[in-house]
């Protein structure tokens, strides 16, 4: 088998990591970094030289790294740039790794599918974690062992972004980068995870999600400087009759652990829960109980990500982890959440707490961890308990749609 030539985009953010999979991956022969695209050669000069140094071809201008031979592409720039990248790189019949999410719309998504469709390259997106050994485990447990489908899926996601967060690139928290759609709240982003892994979840085969059918959300902002959400509670019917309930935030009350993003299944024989962190506990129906400790991934969950396309691309036999065609049904039900929600609504100041600590700026919405909890608990949106700033909206039915306009919305 060849060494695969690759060339990443983008290496100044989470781009690091896909430069340290590749660089590990040298040293086992299975690919050799060939070149690097990034806009911003000040901030990242140290590293580029180094790269140079060692015959890492650099391009400032991303469409420039096509000039050389490239078995394998990796994406890890802003959400507005992953749909003309991945297009590009696919017209050059490339196998393509690009961050998560796919895009920010169905529209963009649906033309990188097209573009794979005429392509001998395939493409992958980062959705990291579901080659995790307890993630696996989840799937078969549920699939293939005792444990039974999913009826309900909970996702709860607790996190908190300073202001420092949304002021480091000129995409964060904004609605569009010039004509580009970027979306970037917490489902679209940091969270895209869990929104991707609960359609996986909820669906029994390895690597296909589950279709989504019809939304119910409710956007909310308490960040005074962004434009999108940064809470929301949102309601997916499966077609499949898989009912998921997903609830984000980055106005959680501190820094907390991974362990705090997790994803409750209720399924025909018992419970189960998986955490970001990759652990799984499992409680049985009939008072037995698993639990899997796999924090550990042997290797970096990114690498490993990066080595199955790298393999895929010398010949060998595989699938990618996260088909991009499969992803489209994430960004499906994220658009379908700001059509049924159809603004984004204020949470009032009196329910806020804006603290300066870390070097930056918090914003808390109080009491919302518990909130969450409750309504986790009881499957509800806020705005079907008693929270004076929750927002009744309409649940939008998701068949034929293909485009996501803000003119739609009244954001
Ligand atoms: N898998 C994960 O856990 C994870 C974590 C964080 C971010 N991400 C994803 O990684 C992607 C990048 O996010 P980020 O926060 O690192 O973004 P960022 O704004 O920090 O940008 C990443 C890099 O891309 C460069 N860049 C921007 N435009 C470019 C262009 N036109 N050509 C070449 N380089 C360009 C920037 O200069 C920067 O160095 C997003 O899709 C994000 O969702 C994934």
């Amino acid at each position: 088998m060849s060494t695969v030539k690759v060339g990443i985009i983008g290496i100044g953010g989470y781009g690091m990591y896909h430069l340290d999979g590749v660089e590990a991956m040298e040293k086992d022969k299975v690919a050799r970094l060939s070149a690097v695209a990034e806009i911003n050669y000040k901030d990242n000069s140290e590293k580029i030289e180094e790269l140079k140094a060692r015959g890492v071809a650099y391009y400032q201008d991303w469409q420039d790294i096509f000039k050389e031979e490239l078995g394998l592409v990796t994406i890890a720039t802003p959400i507005p740039f992953h749909r003309e990248m991945v297009v590009e790189a696919l017209k050059r019949d490339l196998n393509v790794v690009c961050e998560k999410p796919a895009a920010a719309t169905i529209q963009d998504v649906q033309a990188m599918v097209d573009a794979e469709d005429a392509s001998k390259g395939i493409c992958e997106i980062g959705y990291k974690h579901v080659n995790g050994t307890a993630f696996k485990r989840l799937n078969d447990l549920m699939y293939r062992d005792r444990l039974g489908a999913p009826k309900d899926i909970v996702v709860v996601g607790l996190l908190q972004r300073q202001d420092s967060y949304f002021s480091r690139s000129s995409w964060a928290g904004k609605l569009m980068l010039g004509d580009r759609f970027a979306l970037d709240g917490p489902m679209t982003n940091a969270m895209s995870h869990l929104v991707n892994h609960a359609l996986y979840l909820a669906h029994p085969e390895h690597g296909v999600l589950a279709e989504p059918k019809s939304v119910r959300a409710e956007l909310y902002r308490a960040h005074s400087q962004i434009e999108v959400e940064d809470t929301e509670c949102i309601n997916v019917k499966c077609s499949n009759g898989v009912n998921i309930f997903i609830y984000l935030t980055y106005c959680a009350s501190g820094e907390l652990p991974l362990a705090n993003r997790y994803i409750e299944l209720v399924c025909e024989n018992g419970t189960a829960k998986w955490t970001m962190e990759n652990t799984l506990t499992v409680h049985y129906n009939d008072g037995s109980r698993e639990e899997y400790d796999y924090r550990v991934y042997g290797k970096p969950s990114t690498e490993l990500m990066i080595r199955n396309m790298a393999d895929i691309a010398s010949g060998k036999k595989g699938e990618p982890f996260s088909p991009l065609r499969e992803s489209k049904k994430v960004v499906l039900s994220t658009n379908g959440a700001y059509y049924s929600s159809k603004s984004i609504f204020k949470i009032p100041d009196d329910f806020i707490t804006r603290k300066e600590e870390r070097d930056s700026v918090s914003t808390i919405v109080k009491g919302l961890e518990d909130l969450i909890l409750k309504a986790a608990n009881n499957r509800e949106l806020f705005s079907d308990m008693d929270i004076p700033w929750a927002k009744k909206t309409e649940e939008f039915d998701l068949t034929g749609f293909s485009e996501f306009r803000l003119d739609d919305l009244e954001l």
